[in-house]
Formats: structure tokens, sequence, C-alpha cells
């Protein structure tokens, strides 16, 4: 323990300077194509969680000066259906942007989502998930990049905490975060550390980062024990809470956070436990941390699409 509490990088304060960076560009486009950047949302299903993120981001886009279209199926759809309005957004001159929401249903099957995916316009497809914006991610080509990890860097950069040089671990390899945002470090010249539920020493791996990165999906998994003290750590976990044991286990007695999950039942709770805060030198809170980076990040790869189709630069 260093004693001093870390620095909380604001999530909330970061989304809004980039959404106000971003104004100027989506006038400028409005004014020369006489139309807003446009975004098509597809939603299958009622998944709660879904509904709300969804929800954030058609706000999020209409105050932003973006327009967001909603497609809605019901849960019962079939793949055939969603793969139709996919293609439809497609072929739409207006439509810049696609973001099928995840998770499809279960019924679909465990491929669904990869089929899905791929058939996005890789130039409309803002959630850099297609296979051709993979690649050219890895190859460090201009592409559409997964939001999450392009919203991780930007609170870096603009948190003043340096990239290159830096060691970076990484806890996590999934598609949608881990990789892509080891690929994003590597490309800023960190020296980067991907590790995942066999990595040996996990601990001792975490311990030897300046930047850390936990996208694991396991409530308060990084503990004080994983963290350099002055670290930079970076919560990329959403986990929602409805286990009072778990809560009192995590949080202090008279902790804030316990006294929300008495008023609702449940809390959202990243990947790295409260008592980082007293070791690491910044570390973002959850919620308020990454989530609207997430967001943000959207909306500028939809104004990135719409100006790259509308130059005919891809
Ligand atoms: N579900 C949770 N996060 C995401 C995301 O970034 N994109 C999509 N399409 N679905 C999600």
């Amino acid at each position: 323990m260093n004693g001093m509490p870390a620095r909380l990088l604001d999530g909330v304060a970061v989304a809004n300077q980039i959404r106000q960076d971003l104004r100027p560009r989506i006038d400028a486009f409005a004014a020369a194509e006489g139309r807003a950047p446009a975004l098509g949302i597809v939603l299958v299903g009622e998944d709660p969680a879904s509904e709300i993120y969804v929800r954030n981001k058609l706000k999020s886009a209409g105050e932003s000066g973006l327009r967001a279209d909603l497609f809605r199926l019901p849960e019962t759809a079939r793949l055939d259906e969603v793969l139709a309005v996919v293609r439809d957004l497609n072929a739409r001159p207006d439509c810049d942007g696609i973001l099928v929401q995840s998770p499809l249903p279960a019924a679909l099957g465990p491929e669904a989502e990869q089929v899905v995916f791929d058939a996005i316009d890789p130039r409309k497809d803002v959630d850099g998930f297609h296979p051709e914006n993979v690649g050219r991610l890895v190859q460090k080509r201009p592409s559409l990049v997964a939001c999450t990890p392009l919203g991780v860097v930007e609170l870096l950069d603009r948190s003043g905490i340096a990239i290159e040089g830096a060691r970076a671990v990484v806890v996590g390899r999934s598609d949608i975060v881990g990789k892509p945002v080891a690929l994003l470090l590597l490309h800023r010249h960190a020296t980067v550390t991907l590790c995942h539920s066999r990595t040996r020493d996990l601990q001792g791996v975490c311990a030897s980062a300046d930047i850390l990165v936990a996208a694991i999906g396991r409530p308060a998994f990084v503990t004080p024990a994983f963290v350099r003290p002055g670290a930079t750590v970076i919560d990329v976990g959403i986990n929602r809470v409805t286990d009072a044991g778990l809560v009192r286990r995590i949080f202090p007695e008279g902790h804030r956070r316990r006294e929300d999950f008495e008023r609702r039942g449940s809390i959202l709770v990243g990947d790295v436990h409260p008592g980082v805060a007293e070791v690491a030198g910044a570390l973002t809170p959850v919620p308020g941390g990454v989530g609207p980076l997430t967001i943000a990040m959207l909306l500028s790869n939809t104004l990135k699409a719409a100006e790259a189709r509308c130059s005919g630069s891809r």
C-alpha cells in the first residue's frame, strides 16, 4: 500500500470531450452531404442488459447530431431474417454504420454471431468485428476497430498516461476486448503481455505491469496483490452482482456500493477489487470509467465510416 488513493480516471468527462471534438466534423459532414451520419442498430430479442446498452447508444447518437435507427426483431427471429436486415442496411446508401447488438438469442445457435458479423459490409462495421477489419488491425492498416479497445487507448492518452515503452499486461483474450486492446497497445509501442485463465503465476505477471487492463468478466478478480504500487489499472469489467454474500465480501461495512446494493438488489462491479484504489496510481471506476468511452468511440467510428464512404477513400 502506498497510502495515497489512486487518481480516478473519469470516463464520463473524457467521453464528453471526445463528443465535443466530433461535433464540428459531424456538422461538416451534414453540410456537405445534406444528411447526418447514420447508424443502424439491430436488436434481436429482449435481453435486459442489451435493452439498456441500446437505449444509451441511441440517446448518445441523437444528442451528438448523428441519426440512429433501431431495427428490432423478436426473440423467435430466424437467422435468415436477421441476415436480411443486415443485407438491407448494407445496400442502403444513407446508412453509414451497422451494429448488431450482442448477444444474439441462444436459440439462433453458437455460430450465429459470427455468421451475422461476417455479413456486415466491412466499411459499415462500426464494431470492428468483421474479419477483414480484424486482419487490417493486426497489420496496422487503417480500419474500423472495436469500440471498447479504442476507448481504453483514448482514456490513457487523454489522461496523460504514457503508452510507449510501458509494460502493458492485458488479462482476458476475447475477440472484442483482450486481443484488440493488446494489438492497439503494441502498435503504440508498449511491451504487451496477453494473459488468460491458463497463465502461470498470473499475479506475478500482472504485478510487473505499468498498465494493467482487466477484461476477464469476473467481479473483483484483480485484487491489490496483482498490482504494482503506482500502476495504472483499467477496469473493463461490467458484472451485475445479485449475490449479497459476494457484495459483502467485496465491499467493507459502510461502503457506498453496499448501500446501493441494499436499495436496488443488484449492482455493477468491475473486474477490479475496490482495494486496488489503495495501491494503483490511477484507476478507472465502474461504472463511469471505460463504459462511457465505448459509446463515444461508437459515435467516432460511425462518423469515420461515413466520412470514408462519402470520400470514397476505401
Ligand atoms: N454487447 C456488449 N458490448 C457490445 C459491443 O460493443 N458491440 C455489440 N455489437 N454488442 C455488444
